[in-house]
């Protein structure tokens, strides 16, 4: 099996299309290894066994590392209020994914018996102090997540997160949070990643599950419409303001939520649309393969000399 370092070397751009909750599903995933960058997609998209069975089944038989396809990874959420944690993994045991993203937890329960199948553990995590617990359960390597970040949000800018971690740790490191464009990546290996971790620039596209009105939003938004909030799951993220409005919300009085994944129900993230502040690289919705190849001309057009 090929190494983090193999894969990234295999990749036609050094990006990971990141997990995200009722937008990434098989035909994104499908779609984003097809055009040679890792994709991805949260086991919790799924509310059974069968279904998230039939789920790997269909990028298992539509992707593979022969053909210049780019393996795909899962991401598990180990919270300890996450419900169906056990039954993802079983799951994940079952279907050897390439690469596994833990977020919101420690991955310590996890890690052996992913590593026992030859998976790559990378723990999704928001500050130095959590990258350093992460390593030391055994993660093979680190998705920072920084301030502006799509979803639930760090509180520090990725161009510190990474310099600080490298200061200790030289394996693999892939970085998020508003990283829309071809520069951004380049920029983000200068500073130290391996990979990018791109979810907003994803979401307006046709293999999105979304619906058409939250594609549109969030080609018309700008970083000015997105604000961060703990209130709606305890931990902040950010989110489209006009979709809190629209749900009945006043941005302004909002309180603090309580932390509890075993409430994350589709409703709430279906209503309420969550969105990076890289938002405004969005300008039309079209298909995963457009956006991958306009972000290589970027990429290509800033290589540094
Ligand atoms: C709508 C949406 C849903 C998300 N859902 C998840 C999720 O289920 N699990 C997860 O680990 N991260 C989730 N994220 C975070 C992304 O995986 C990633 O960290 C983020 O999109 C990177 O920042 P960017 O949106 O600025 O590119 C979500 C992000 C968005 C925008």
């Amino acid at each position: 099996m090929n190494t983090f370092s193999e894969i990234v070397a295999g990749l036609r751009l050094p990006v990971i299309q990141a997990p995200m909750f009722l937008v990434s599903g098989p035909a994104m995933v499908i779609a984003a290894c097809r055009a040679g960058i890792i994709g991805s997609v949260p086991t919790q998209n799924v509310r059974s066994d069968a279904e998230l069975a039939e789920w790997f089944g269909t990028i298992d038989a539509a992707t593979g590392e022969r053909g210049g396809c780019a393996p795909y990874a899962v991401n598990l959420i180990v919270h300890a209020s996450y419900p169906r944690r056990d039954n993802d993994l079983e799951a994940v045991l079952r279907y050897r994914p390439r690469i596994v993203i833990t977020a919101l937890g420690s991955p310590r329960s996890v890690v052996d018996a992913i590593h026992a199948y030859g998976g790559i553990v990378l723990a999704d995590v928001i500050s130095v102090k959590l990258a350093r617990k992460a390593l030391d359960a055994g993660a093979d390597g680190l998705v920072l997540v920084g301030a502006g970040a799509g979803g639930h949000t760090g509180a520090v800018t990725g161009m510190a997160l990474v310099d600080e971690v490298r200061r200790f740790f030289a394996g693999p490191v892939v970085l998020g949070g508003g990283i829309g464009s071809g520069r951004a990546i380049r920029a983000a290996q200068v500073l130290g990643a391996d990979l990018a971790y791109m979810g907003t620039r994803f979401i307006a596209t046709t293999e999105s599950m979304v619906s058409e009105a939250q594609k549109q939003m969030v080609v018309e938004a700008g970083s000015e419409d997105v604000f961060a909030s703990d209130a709606f799951t305890g931990v902040n993220a950010n989110w489209l303001r006009a979709s809190v409005v629209a749900a009945g919300h006043d941005p302004q009085t909002l309180t603090r939520g309580q932390i509890d994944f075993s409430r994350q129900d589709q409703k709430r993230w279906r209503d309420l649309w969550s969105a990076g502040q890289g938002v405004g690289s969005v300008d039309r919705i079209c298909p995963v393969a457009e956006v991958v190849e306009r972000l290589r001309m970027e990429y290509r057009a800033a290589q540094v000399a």
